[in-house]
């Protein structure tokens, strides 16, 4: 497999990503609030295993072990995201200064270290005493978003550049609030779209928030975006696609880019948006860059009686799949930093997530085998790398995950990580992957 490296600039960030609730642990200490997610990990039935986030890898307290990591794989960027919950335990109100105090440490160990931080400011950990006042689909969790958002820019921006609205509103909407599979666990249409529309109010509020709050913000998005093939060429199947595409990929990036919430969905959904006067323009706050986290491709069939988007998945036989099961195909990743080049115009792209989980074991020699996941990674950077020689503007790349962790519904039992934790005794271990990362930032580096 060859990466074309002579297609990504000189300064191109090599990162790994994580997110607070999937990390950390310590949910109690040093006035950390509860949030949404150990709401639902703690209601029975909710999480494989009754899974949750109380220790996860411990981070909390092992972060400088876990820089020292980083500096073994070479990586120079690391995504992070900071808990609203540590911050502004109520939601809005008092700040907790000790929740700052420890990602304000955290900032300076990586800056140390040589690896520029890249910051999300939402990634799902709602503070449950906002989910208690109705959550996403109320306005003033934007409103109180945007001075969470301030709070953290005030404290950290002098140091960080890189800053992220949220991570994956379609994950909080859809999921959580249609689906009911992640935090808050509910299944109601009229909750999902009016926490989609607050979300995006949210982020638009925020990213001026952080740019009043630290001149010289670098603010982007990140949304899981996927590629959506109909099943058959009926046109049900056609238009089933098409409504996927809207749900999955539109609902998201039209508004950002000025166009609106798409029209076609708005009728589909058939939930009247909660609008203010000067809310499109706070949405469409003009972005830095772009962030995209990709993992698979989607086959979808028309499903008339399903609930919306009324397209179901398709499961496709004889290709290639994760530990999740889910479909490998590293040309939807071109493709998706391609329409984001061409259909939105992006200025700066980053991929803020792409990896995959297989179920690892450490050899009695010590060592994580997992071709899989190294086959995996070196064909999505190959593609990434096609993307920006047809001209993308990619400019960095960030590894799902830094280390295995609690991934949500699915516990602890899927390992995303380029780094293997033993949870029993919170041992690290570089897997066989996190080796050949580190090869290829190496190579990028001796060539530039
Ligand atoms: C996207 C999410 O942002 C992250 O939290 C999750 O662990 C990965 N996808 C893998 O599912």
């Amino acid at each position: 497999m060859t990466i074309d490296l002579a297609a990504l600039p000189h300064d191109f960030l090599w990162g790994t990503a994580t997110s607070a609730y999937q990390i950390e642990g310590a949910v109690a200490e040093d006035g950390r609030s509860p949030s949404i997610w150990d709401t639902f990990s703690h209601t029975p039935g909710k999480t494989a295993g009754g899974d949750h986030g109380d220790v996860a890898c411990d981070h909390y307290h092992r972060w400088r072990e876990d820089i020292a990591l980083m500096r073994r794989l070479g990586v120079n960027a690391y995504r992070l995201s900071i808990a609203w919950p540590r911050v502004v335990p109520g939601g809005d109100g008092p700040v907790n200064a000790k929740g700052l105090a420890f990602y304000d440490e955290l900032i300076d160990g990586l800056l140390e270290a040589g690896i520029t931080p890249s910051v999300t400011l939402y990634h799902w950990d709602l503070p449950q005493a906002l989910q208690d006042r109705g959550g996403w689909p109320e306005r003033d969790t934007a409103s109180a978003f945007a001075e969470y958002a301030s709070v953290v820019a005030r404290r950290l921006g002098d140091r960080v550049t890189h800053w992220a609205t949220l991570n994956e509103p379609l994950c909080s909407a859809w999921i959580g609030h249609l689906e009911g599979k992640m935090a808050p666990g509910l299944t109601d249409l009229t909750a999902a779209v009016r926490a989609s529309y607050h979300l995006m109010l949210g982020h638009g509020l925020a990213a001026r928030a952080v740019r009043a709050a630290a001149p010289g913000a670098q603010v982007g998005i990140v949304n899981n975006l996927s590629t959506i093939r109909p099943a058959t060429d009926r046109p049900e199947d056609i238009a089933a696609a098409r409504r996927m595409d809207g749900h999955t990929n539109r609902w998201w990036l039209d508004p950002v880019h000025g166009m609106g919430f798409p029209a076609d969905m708005r009728e589909l959904y058939g939930v009247e948006l909660p609008e203010c006067p000067g809310d499109s323009a706070a949405i469409a706050a003009p972005l830095d860059w772009l962030g995209l986290n990709y993992y698979f491709p989607q086959t979808v069939a028309d499903d008339p009686d399903g609930p919306a988007p009324h397209a179901r998945a398709v499961r496709r036989g004889g290709v290639p799949r994760t530990g999740m099961d889910w479909e490998i195909d590293a040309s939807g990743i071109e493709t998706l930093l391609m329409r984001l080049t061409d259909e939105y115009g992006a200025r700066r792209l980053y991929v803020t997530e792409n990896g995959s989980a297989y179920p690892d074991v450490v050899r009695p020699d010590g060592t994580v085998d997992d071709p899989e996941r190294q086959d995996y990674l070196l064909r999505h950077l190959a593609a990434c790398a096609s993307a920006a020689r047809r001209g993308a503007p990619l400019a960095g790349y960030f590894a799902w995950s830094l280390l295995d962790n609690f991934e949500w519904a699915y516990g602890y039992e899927k390992r995303f990580g380029l780094v293997h934790v033993d949870y029993a005794t919170q041992r690290r271990t570089i897997k066989g992957t996190g080796h050949r990362y580190a090869d290829v930032v190496r190579a990028h580096r001796s060539q530039v």
